[in-house]
Protein backbone atom coordinates (compact mmCIF):
# COMPACT_ATOMS: atom_id res chain seq x y z
CA UNK A 1 0.00 0.00 0.00
CA UNK A 2 1.82 3.66 -0.79
CA UNK A 3 1.82 5.83 1.93
CA UNK A 4 2.28 9.56 1.83
CA UNK A 5 5.28 11.00 3.67
CA UNK A 6 5.59 14.94 4.76
CA UNK A 7 9.26 15.46 4.49
CA UNK A 8 10.17 18.90 7.23
CA UNK A 9 13.63 20.03 6.90
CA UNK A 10 14.75 22.12 9.91
CA UNK A 11 17.32 24.29 8.08
CA UNK A 12 16.43 27.18 5.54
CA UNK A 13 20.03 27.37 4.18
CA UNK A 14 20.15 27.32 0.45
CA UNK A 15 22.96 24.86 0.72
CA UNK A 16 21.28 23.25 3.53
CA UNK A 17 22.85 19.54 4.17
CA UNK A 18 19.95 18.57 6.28
CA UNK A 19 17.51 19.30 2.51
CA UNK A 20 20.69 17.06 1.09
CA UNK A 21 19.94 14.30 2.96
CA UNK A 22 16.62 14.20 2.87
CA UNK A 23 16.23 14.36 -0.67
CA UNK A 24 18.79 11.14 -0.97
CA UNK A 25 16.44 9.54 1.26
CA UNK A 26 13.83 10.38 -0.84
CA UNK A 27 15.57 9.27 -4.29
CA UNK A 28 16.48 6.03 -2.60
CA UNK A 29 13.11 4.85 -0.98
CA UNK A 30 10.92 2.48 -1.82
CA UNK A 31 8.16 2.84 -4.29
CA UNK A 32 5.39 2.72 -1.88
CA UNK A 33 6.49 5.75 -0.50
CA UNK A 34 5.30 9.59 -1.89
CA UNK A 35 7.00 12.28 -0.51
CA UNK A 36 5.98 16.12 -0.22
CA UNK A 37 8.50 18.62 1.37
CA UNK A 38 6.62 21.02 3.51
CA UNK A 39 8.05 24.45 4.07
CA UNK A 40 8.63 26.30 6.92
CA UNK A 41 10.27 29.06 6.06
CA UNK A 42 7.41 31.76 5.23
CA UNK A 43 5.58 30.59 8.50
CA UNK A 44 5.80 34.02 10.86
CA UNK A 45 6.08 33.16 14.62
CA UNK A 46 3.44 31.18 16.51
CA UNK A 47 1.60 33.55 18.46
CA UNK A 48 -1.65 32.44 20.10
CA UNK A 49 -3.20 35.94 19.66
CA UNK A 50 -3.35 34.56 15.98
CA UNK A 51 -4.75 31.29 16.65
CA UNK A 52 -8.25 32.36 16.50
CA UNK A 53 -11.15 30.93 14.01
CA UNK A 54 -9.05 32.59 11.35
CA UNK A 55 -5.51 32.14 11.78
CA UNK A 56 -2.36 33.18 9.51
CA UNK A 57 -3.02 32.07 5.89
CA UNK A 58 0.87 30.67 5.91
CA UNK A 59 -0.74 28.47 9.07
CA UNK A 60 -3.36 26.99 7.76
CA UNK A 61 -1.84 25.68 4.39
CA UNK A 62 1.11 24.46 6.55
CA UNK A 63 -1.59 22.15 9.06
CA UNK A 64 -3.36 21.28 5.90
CA UNK A 65 -0.52 19.92 4.21
CA UNK A 66 0.70 18.02 7.21
CA UNK A 67 -2.39 16.30 7.69
CA UNK A 68 -2.74 15.35 4.55
CA UNK A 69 0.02 13.12 4.61
CA UNK A 70 0.20 9.77 6.10
CA UNK A 71 3.53 10.12 8.09
CA UNK A 72 6.36 12.57 8.69
CA UNK A 73 10.04 12.50 7.93
CA UNK A 74 12.20 15.13 9.97
CA UNK A 75 15.52 16.01 8.80
CA UNK A 76 17.10 18.32 10.99
CA UNK A 77 20.61 20.29 12.03
CA UNK A 78 21.29 21.48 14.96
CA UNK A 79 21.57 24.74 16.48
CA UNK A 80 23.02 25.30 20.12
CA UNK A 81 22.68 21.53 21.16
CA UNK A 82 18.02 21.81 19.97
CA UNK A 83 16.33 22.14 17.08
CA UNK A 84 16.45 25.22 14.83
CA UNK A 85 13.97 27.71 15.99
CA UNK A 86 11.96 27.43 12.72
CA UNK A 87 11.74 23.83 13.01
CA UNK A 88 10.32 24.49 16.57
CA UNK A 89 8.33 27.24 15.40
CA UNK A 90 6.66 24.81 12.53
CA UNK A 91 5.96 22.23 14.94
CA UNK A 92 3.97 24.48 17.94
CA UNK A 93 1.79 25.61 14.94
CA UNK A 94 0.92 22.44 14.10
CA UNK A 95 -0.16 21.16 17.20
CA UNK A 96 -2.54 23.97 17.78
CA UNK A 97 -5.33 24.79 18.41
CA UNK A 98 -5.62 22.26 21.06
CA UNK A 99 -7.17 18.81 20.25
CA UNK A 100 -6.25 19.61 16.45
CA UNK A 101 -3.13 18.57 16.34
CA UNK A 102 -2.36 18.25 12.45
CA UNK A 103 0.81 15.52 14.15
CA UNK A 104 -1.29 13.43 16.11
CA UNK A 105 -0.99 9.57 15.84
CA UNK A 106 1.51 10.29 12.46
CA UNK A 107 4.02 7.62 12.35
CA UNK A 108 7.54 9.83 12.57
CA UNK A 109 11.47 9.25 12.16
CA UNK A 110 13.60 11.61 12.85
CA UNK A 111 17.13 12.44 11.07
CA UNK A 112 19.62 14.69 12.41
CA UNK A 113 22.78 16.37 10.40
CA UNK A 114 25.95 18.28 11.01
CA UNK A 115 29.10 18.92 9.63
CA UNK A 116 30.61 17.85 12.82
CA UNK A 117 31.17 14.65 14.74
CA UNK A 118 28.33 14.67 17.29
CA UNK A 119 25.86 14.38 14.30
CA UNK A 120 23.02 16.76 16.03
CA UNK A 121 22.78 14.07 18.51
CA UNK A 122 21.55 16.66 20.84
CA UNK A 123 19.04 18.31 18.25
CA UNK A 124 17.49 14.30 17.22
CA UNK A 125 16.77 13.76 21.19
CA UNK A 126 15.24 17.30 22.25
CA UNK A 127 13.22 16.43 18.87
CA UNK A 128 12.24 13.37 20.14
CA UNK A 129 11.09 14.83 23.14
CA UNK A 130 8.16 17.24 21.58
CA UNK A 131 7.41 14.01 19.26
CA UNK A 132 6.93 11.87 22.20
CA UNK A 133 4.02 15.05 23.32
CA UNK A 134 2.65 14.49 19.98
CA UNK A 135 1.42 11.42 20.35
CA UNK A 136 3.56 10.84 16.72
CA UNK A 137 5.04 7.00 17.45
CA UNK A 138 8.28 7.61 16.18
CA UNK A 139 10.76 4.94 14.99
CA UNK A 140 13.62 3.83 17.18
CA UNK A 141 15.61 1.72 14.66
CA UNK A 142 17.98 2.55 12.60
CA UNK A 143 18.63 5.88 14.52
CA UNK A 144 19.90 8.14 11.87
CA UNK A 145 23.00 10.30 12.99
CA UNK A 146 24.31 12.19 9.99
CA UNK A 147 27.69 13.47 11.16
CA UNK A 148 30.52 14.64 8.86
CA UNK A 149 27.74 16.12 6.43
CA UNK A 150 30.09 18.80 4.57
CA UNK A 151 32.04 16.00 2.96
CA UNK A 152 29.68 13.21 2.10
CA UNK A 153 28.05 14.59 -0.84
CA UNK A 154 28.90 15.72 -4.47
CA UNK A 155 28.64 18.93 -6.23
CA UNK A 156 24.77 17.16 -7.92
CA UNK A 157 24.31 16.63 -4.26
CA UNK A 158 24.42 12.97 -4.71
CA UNK A 159 25.84 10.63 -1.77
CA UNK A 160 29.98 10.11 -2.27
CA UNK A 161 29.96 6.78 -1.08
CA UNK A 162 28.43 3.68 -1.46
CA UNK A 163 27.93 3.70 2.23
CA UNK A 164 26.34 6.88 3.08
CA UNK A 165 23.47 5.67 -0.21
CA UNK A 166 23.52 2.00 1.43
CA UNK A 167 22.13 3.54 4.98
CA UNK A 168 20.00 6.24 3.51
CA UNK A 169 17.93 3.07 1.48
CA UNK A 170 17.93 0.78 4.04
CA UNK A 171 16.85 3.80 6.75
CA UNK A 172 14.04 4.91 4.21
CA UNK A 173 13.35 0.77 3.83
CA UNK A 174 12.46 0.98 7.77
CA UNK A 175 10.71 3.47 7.82
CA UNK A 176 7.97 2.82 5.07
CA UNK A 177 7.92 -0.90 7.09
CA UNK A 178 7.32 0.94 10.22
CA UNK A 179 4.61 3.51 8.46
CA UNK A 180 2.83 0.41 7.20
CA UNK A 181 2.92 -1.25 10.62
CA UNK A 182 1.92 1.64 12.68
CA UNK A 183 -1.13 2.63 10.48
CA UNK A 184 -1.79 -0.83 10.18
CA UNK A 185 -2.59 -0.34 13.90
C1 LIG B 1 25.23 25.79 14.39
N1 LIG B 1 25.91 24.60 14.13
C2 LIG B 1 25.91 23.58 15.07
N2 LIG B 1 26.34 22.31 14.73
C3 LIG B 1 26.26 21.30 15.64
O1 LIG B 1 26.63 20.17 15.33
N3 LIG B 1 25.78 21.52 16.89
C4 LIG B 1 25.34 22.75 17.30
O2 LIG B 1 24.88 22.90 18.42
C5 LIG B 1 25.40 23.83 16.35
N4 LIG B 1 24.94 25.08 16.69
C6 LIG B 1 24.75 26.01 15.71
C7 LIG B 1 24.04 27.19 16.00
C8 LIG B 1 23.80 28.09 14.99
C9 LIG B 1 22.98 29.32 15.30
C10 LIG B 1 24.26 27.86 13.67
C11 LIG B 1 23.97 28.85 12.57
C12 LIG B 1 24.97 26.74 13.39
C13 LIG B 1 26.52 24.38 12.80
C14 LIG B 1 25.53 23.69 11.88
O3 LIG B 1 25.60 22.29 12.08
C15 LIG B 1 25.88 24.00 10.40
O4 LIG B 1 25.71 25.37 10.17
C16 LIG B 1 25.04 23.17 9.45
O5 LIG B 1 25.53 23.33 8.13
C17 LIG B 1 23.57 23.54 9.52
O6 LIG B 1 22.80 22.60 8.83
P1 LIG B 1 22.35 22.80 7.30
O7 LIG B 1 21.87 24.22 7.14
O8 LIG B 1 23.60 22.56 6.47
O9 LIG B 1 21.31 21.78 7.07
Amino acid sequence: MSHQVAVIVGSLRKGSFSRLVAKAIVSLAPPELSFTFVEIGALSLYNQDLDTADPPETWKQFRAQVKAADAVLFVTPEYNRSVPGPLKNAIDIGSRPYGHSAFDKKPAAVVSVSPGALAAFGANHHLRQSLTFLNMPTMQQPEAYIGGAGGLFDDDGKPKTEATTTFLRSFAGAFATWISKVLAG
